[in-house]
């Protein structure tokens, strides 16, 4: 690892050594809040939008050191159903700049072996954007190196609210008993069925909030918030969080 990392993590306050951390100590499954895009652009006095332009830099950079450090499993909120809200032109640029990743990244992502999956309520993206995700998911599908996994309208709650609606649907068809309702169970509704909890959370740009992100996966998750912001957000700042996590004991309500 090269020995420029070592001010960064110094600054951070993180006693830690420039190597990664002891691969069984690694987070299988990391999720990331990236956050402070706009904030970045405002600083420099340029518009939002080009601060999530740029947000899109650090993405890539995240998703090779994942890669080459061998994470399972990258989940990046990258837009909230309530992020609607925002202005029109913002909305339309962030969903400009995904067809524009896909378009770009999926082949590259595919050679490195990472599959692509989203999690969200997919239908209610803009077509384009459906298609691209579509065809990054079927071109990606077989592998198996890295799981990035993009939340895109996704809701924590709207994630729960469809998971109750499925469940009773099952249960009206008769597929499923009510008694046989159980977290298991449940768990198999959500849209990320099938994957691990995350084991490591991580949000940029200091807010100290899920802003409803995986509500039910997180309930034991180690939470990690930085200052900085998405878009300066380095190699040398996630390790610096994978150091900090390999120190952690976590006991999930029992005692060691
Ligand atoms: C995160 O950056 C990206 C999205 C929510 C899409 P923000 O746009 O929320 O940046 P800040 O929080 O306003 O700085
Ligand atoms: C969370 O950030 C959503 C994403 C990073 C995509 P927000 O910027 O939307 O969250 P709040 O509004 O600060 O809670
Ligand atoms: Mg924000």
């Amino acid at each position: 690892m090269p020995e420029v990392f070592f001010p960064r993590l110094q600054k951070c306050g993180v006693p830690v050594k420039p190597e990664l951390p002891p691969r069984e100590l690694l987070p299988r499954h990391l999720a990331i809040i990236m956050d402070g895009n706009g904030r970045w652009a405002v600083k420099r006095g340029l518009p939002r939008v080009v601060g999530h332009r740029a947000g899109v830099e650090t993405l890539r950079e995240i998703v090779k050191a994942c890669l080459e450090w061998g994470i399972e499993i990258l989940t990046v909120y990258a837009f909230s159903t309530e992020n609607w809200k925002r202005p029109r032109e913002e909305v339309d640029t962030l969903m400009e700049l995904l067809v524009e990743y896909l378009q770009k990244e999926a082949d590259e992502l595919h050679r490195q072996g990472v599959k692509i999956g989203a999690i969200g309520r997919l239908y209610e993206l803009p077509e384009k954007a459906q298609r691209e995700l579509m065809r990054a998911k079927e071109l990606t599908a077989r592998n198996r190196k890295l799981l990035l996994n993009l939340a895109l309208n996704y809701g924590g709650r709207a994630e729960l609210v469809d998971a109750c609606c499925a469940v009773v649907r099952d249960v009206l068809r008769g597929k499923l008993r009510v008694e046989d309702i159980d977290e298991r169970v449940l768990n198999s509704y959500l849209y990320t069925a099938g994957l691990p909890d995350p084991d490591l959370l991580i949000r940029t740009a200091g807010e100290m909030r899920f802003s409803n992100f995986l509500l039910w996966q997180s309930a034991y998750t180690e939470l990690w918030v930085t200052p900085v912001l998405w878009p300066d957000f380095r190699r040398e700042d996630l390790l610096a969080a994978l150091h900090d996590y390999a120190r952690r004991e976590r006991r999930f309500g029992g005692i060691k």
